[in-house]
């Protein structure tokens, strides 16, 4: 039924911000095999080069090798995250048991996310933020001795998440953490436990025992399925079969294809390997009459980032298709709610993000006119995709960034959209 794509998917870009830091703190040359090279991977390079981490040049054609240390080094220059909320969040957990201070630069769409959520119980772990509590980067902090914690986040958020269990591995403390609604991603929990960490999941808890140190290791990294989800909506989308290898098989990653289904698409998946505790395999897709779905809360935290491209999908099925409680959507790269909403009804759809809820009406009409993407790369690819509806004419504004994700996406998308 489906066609195997001559498409490379490339690697998965929470994974590998993971693989590196995590092989940072681990002695000796640990080797990374299929590591994502895009402005936000290479953002988490730059900010552990400074850390006086030494890693060979990200490239998709060769491996890695990082030359990882017992202790980070006190940088002589601010950390610049660039666009990269993981590298910044995680970034913080990851020096938050070092004796020095640092600085975490971003750029203007970081700049407005939210770091509370972290810098509050880091700071009750015992680091120093300044401004105290900070709400915002620019910040600097000062890491040392930590305290234990046990803490329900407020949001489920795996950077959050992540950002207190690295800090439980570096200062060798105990971390409990307990997400409100739906678990986000476990790449760290998963990574951690093959490289020998307790971490246990104690009814809805997640916790970390302190033990010893991690060493070197190597992995390869399957291709993002986030990277891949704009493809496979396009080729539903277009009506065409499609079929991609390697894509990481996390089923926190993997919640866009139960609504795919419900929509009506035909969904197959084939396991094909795993590394380091992380799973993968192919995804194919065949298309069937689109019908609209109802997204739930739960759900919500394993297709995050796949909202933009089911938006778009939903505009080509018929009736009105809702995500509940997609308030998180506001605080990612942009305000991607209100940017789903308002570019849908530029180019002809009917669509709302009011209350936090997004609803998407589908129509057969042909989309025309210019999607604005305030430098969003998820934004910028979704609607890249619907412009493979037949008749379609739509502008990108700021093409150029999904290079944040996915560089080569135009080339991809292209390969989809003949067949190939
Ligand atoms: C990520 C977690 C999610 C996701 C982001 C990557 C990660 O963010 O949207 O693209 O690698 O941990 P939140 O933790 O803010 O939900």
């Amino acid at each position: 039924m489906t066609l195997a794509s001559e498409i490379i998917v490339p690697g998965d870009k929470s994974i590998t911000h993971r693989a590196l830091m995590l092989a940072a703190v681990a002695p000796g040359e640990s080797v990374l095999r299929g590591a994502l090279s895009s402005l936000d991977t290479r953002s988490t390079a730059r900010m552990l080069r400074g850390l006086g981490v030494d890693i060979g040049t990200l490239t998709l054609s060769r491996p890695v090798t990082i030359g990882g240390r017992r202790q980070l080094r006190a940088p002589g220059s601010p950390l610049n995250c660039g666009n990269s909320g993981t590298t910044a969040r995680l970034g913080m957990g990851l020096l938050a048991a070092s004796p020095f201070s640092a600085e975490f630069l971003g750029d203007a769409s970081l700049r407005k996310r939210p770091m509370r959520r972290v810098t509050e119980p880091l700071t009750a772990m015992g680091v120093t933020f300044e401004p105290a509590l900070a709400e915002q980067l620019p910040l600097s902090m000062l890491g040392g001795r930590l305290s234990p914690i046990r803490q329900r986040l407020p949001v489920s958020s795996a950077q959050l998440k992540s950002a207190l269990l690295l800090a439980g591995l570096v200062g060798e403390v105990a971390v409990a953490v307990q997400e409100p609604d739906g678990l986000s991603r476990d790449h760290t929990e998963r990574m951690l436990r093959a490289l020998g960490v307790a971490v246990v999941d104690q009814d809805g808890w997640i916790e970390l025992t302190p033990g010893r140190p991690i060493e070197r290791f190597e992995m390869t990294i399957p291709a993002d399925p986030s990277s891949a989800a704009f493809l496979l909506g396009a080729a539903v989308i277009a009506g065409r079969p499609l079929s991609l290898d390697r894509i990481s098989h996390n089923p926190t990653r993997l919640g866009f294809l139960a609504v795919l289904t419900r929509m009506g698409a035909q969904v197959q998946t084939g396991f094909q390997g795993e590394s380091l505790g992380e799973p993968f395999g192919s995804i194919a897709v065949g298309s069937g009459k689109l019908v609209a779905a109802r997204v739930d809360a739960t759900e919500i935290p394993g297709l995050i980032d796949e909202i933009p491209m089911l938006a778009v999908v939903a505009a080509r099925a018929e009736g009105t298709t809702t995500f509940e409680q997609v308030g998180e959507l506001r605080v990612k790269e942009s305000d991607r709610l209100k940017l789903i909403a308002d570019n849908l009804t530029r180019l002809g759809y009917r669509a709302s993000g009011e209350a936090n809820i997004l609803r998407v009406t589908g129509s057969d009409h042909p989309p025309v006119g210019r999607v604005v993407t305030s430098g969003d790369h998820r934004i910028a690819m979704a609607f890249a995709s619907l412009g493979l509806v037949k008749r379609s004419r739509i502008s990108i504004e700021d093409r150029a960034c999904v290079g944040v994700s996915f560089p080569g996406f135009y080339e991809a998308l292209r390969v989809v959209k003949e067949g190939r």
